[in-house]
């Protein structure tokens, strides 16, 4: 695969939109570590994520716009002001807040994201790729499809205002590339796991770990089955669909180690025995299926990174346990 990212000055400008976030600050750390340094844009101040994951040298490369995805004329002057070549859209409200304030979910998730394609056609020669995040919450429950792997293709039947807006989006993405020759990847994560997830309805089983190395009660608010990624793989996957030169309006289901929510209990508790002691499960299955196949990721992306999930919690674990013993970490995501 050609990487069309080359480290030269002159090269490759990426802008990652909501990267202030769980995902878009480890892409960010790997984008530092291969000597790429990305733009920020992102309506929050803080950086309590990115600081969790970098060093104080990589803090110092960051490049921040402080700007909203639902500005066209905020996203429009930083991607022309920073020559932007390549977008990679995370900026979204997750599904409790979209539940919440449908009005306010649609305005970032659904005219956030047309934010992104306008400005990708408005400056078409300069913008040349645009990625984004959709969400196996496009799919509806299990039992929607049968049981076993769901399949490439397969029906989009969300229960959710918010997987009906990330399918709003594979919709204008594919609009965008028929009417105007705009080519994107969207990729639609699961239930991803790794120090920084604090919020959404997947948030439990990173919060356990947590919970666990802080000596604190948490229960993980679902039961059955999920579809665990390791966030470094995800972010993986976000990189290499940037670098990749995939023509259409490609949506890619990644699949990491699915199981049910009890066997990633047993890891745990083998990794970290006091997590018996502070981590609880109870509560409904999710309302999204969790066993997909990913043969058209592997076919278009390459092989895909799959962390075992034991490698995943002890990474997780380790990272949470240096910010505890420097006092660094925020456990306040455990009260929710
Ligand atoms: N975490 C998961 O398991 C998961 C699963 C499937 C899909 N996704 C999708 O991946 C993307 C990233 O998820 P995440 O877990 O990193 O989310 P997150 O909630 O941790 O981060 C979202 C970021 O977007 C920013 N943001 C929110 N509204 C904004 C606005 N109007 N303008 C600019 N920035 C704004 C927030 O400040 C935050 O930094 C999202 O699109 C999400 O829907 C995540």
């Amino acid at each position: 695969m050609s990487n069309v990212m080359p480290r030269e000055a002159g090269g490759s400008r990426i802008l990652l939109t909501g990267a202030k976030g769980f995902i878009g600050s480890w892409i960010v750390k790997i984008l530092l570590e291969r000597g790429l340094d990305p733009w920020i844009y992102d309506v929050d101040e803080e950086a309590k994520r990115l600081e969790s994951l970098l060093t104080g040298a990589q803090m110092e490369r960051l490049r921040f716009v402080r700007g909203d995805v639902t500005s066209l004329e905020d996203l429009e002057k930083a991607a022309v002001d920073h020559g932007i070549t390549h977008i990679i859209h995370l900026a979204a409200l997750q599904v409790p807040y979209c539940a919440a304030d449908p009005i306010l979910g649609a305005r970032v998730n659904v005219l956030g994201s047309l934010n992104v394609f306008e400005v990708a056609r408005r400056h078409r020669s300069q913008v040349r790729r645009v990625v984004y995040a959709s969400s196996q919450a496009v799919f509806g429950p299990e039992e929607f499809y049968g049981g076993g792997t769901v399949p490439e293709g397969a029906p989009l039947l969300t229960n959710t205002h918010y997987g009906v807006f990330k399918q709003a989006n594979e919709g204008n993405a594919r609009v965008y590339y028929l009417t105007e020759g705009i080519a994107s990847v969207g990729v639609r994560p699961g239930t991803v796991y790794g120090v920084g997830r604090d919020r959404g309805i997947t948030s439990g089983p990173t919060k356990a770990i947590k919970a666990a190395v802080a000596g604190r009660p948490y229960t993980i608010r679902l039961t059955g089955g999920v579809d665990m990624q390791y966030v470094r793989d995800t972010a993986e996957i976000f990189i290499r669909a940037a670098e990749s030169q995939i023509e259409g309006a490609k949506v890619y289901t990644p699949r990491g180690r699915v199981i049910e929510i009890e066997e990633f209990l047993e890891v745990l508790f083998r990794l970290l025995p006091p997590a018996k002691q502070w981590v609880r499960v109870e509560g409904k299955p999710l309302p999204i299926a969790y066993d997909f196949d990913d043969s058209a990721l592997v076919r278009d992306l390459g092989p895909a990174p799959r962390t075992p999930l034991d490698q995943g919690i002890r990474e997780t674990a380790e990272i949470f346990e240096g910010l505890y013993r420097e006092g660094r970490l925020d456990c306040s995501d455990l009260e929710t």
